[in-house]
């Protein structure tokens, strides 16, 4: 076990750390006149049942969020087991995201993809400033989940996908 104590974390010794914290893995969308928008986020949390907010941090780099931010409005996908080439498609900067991919729309138009688990569709309440991330409140105006008989999220631990067995309870 290493531990470090200083004023000065190492970036890498900070994602090595933060990485044993298991989470899934969603696509946070939107559209604007130009199209559907849409970046893979790990960082996906809910925060409040009444009212009912969520919440993700993004980089300042993202060229996709400003662009959501200005209409208002996001959706959250939660990606399902089998859909690594989607979030891998969604975190690359720059390209056509949306390619191949089947969607249908929420009340607000925001994209929904297809095989996910669960959605959620927001309305930004708040934002913060957070260092080199913003952090996003959102107020869920509509959600669904798919009906499956196990649904399996896609998981990230340590850098990498992951599987986890629903049917497999501790
Ligand atoms: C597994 C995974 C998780 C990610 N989680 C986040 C996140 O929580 N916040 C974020 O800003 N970027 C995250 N990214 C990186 C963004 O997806 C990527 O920088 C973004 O798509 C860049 O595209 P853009 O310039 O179109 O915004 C993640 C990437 C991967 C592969």
């Amino acid at each position: 076990m290493r531990t470090t104590t200083s004023n000065t974390i190492d970036p890498a010794c900070f994602r090595r750390t933060v990485g044993r914290y298991a989470s899934g893995i969603t696509i946070i969308s939107g559209h604007d006149d130009q199209g559907p928008l849409g970046f893979t986020c790990q960082s996906f949390y809910s925060v409040s049942v009444d009212p009912p907010l969520v919440s993700f941090s993004v980089m300042k780099t993202s060229s996709t969020y400003p662009r959501i931010r200005d209409t208002g409005t996001f959706a959250v996908n939660i990606l399902s087991h089998g859909q690594e080439a989607v979030s891998d498609q969604f975190a690359r900067s720059g390209t056509d995201k949306w390619a191949r991919l089947p969607v249908r729309s929420t009340d607000q138009g925001n994209p929904l993809l297809e095989g996910t688990l669960a959605w959620l569709d927001c309305q930004i309440w708040a934002e913060y400033d957070a260092g080199d991330h913003v952090i996003v409140i959102g107020r869920v105006m509509e959600l669904g989940t798919t009906d499956g008989h196990h649904p399996a999220p896609l998981m990230y631990f340590e850098g990498k996908y992951r599987a986890l067995r629903p049917d497999e309870v501790v």
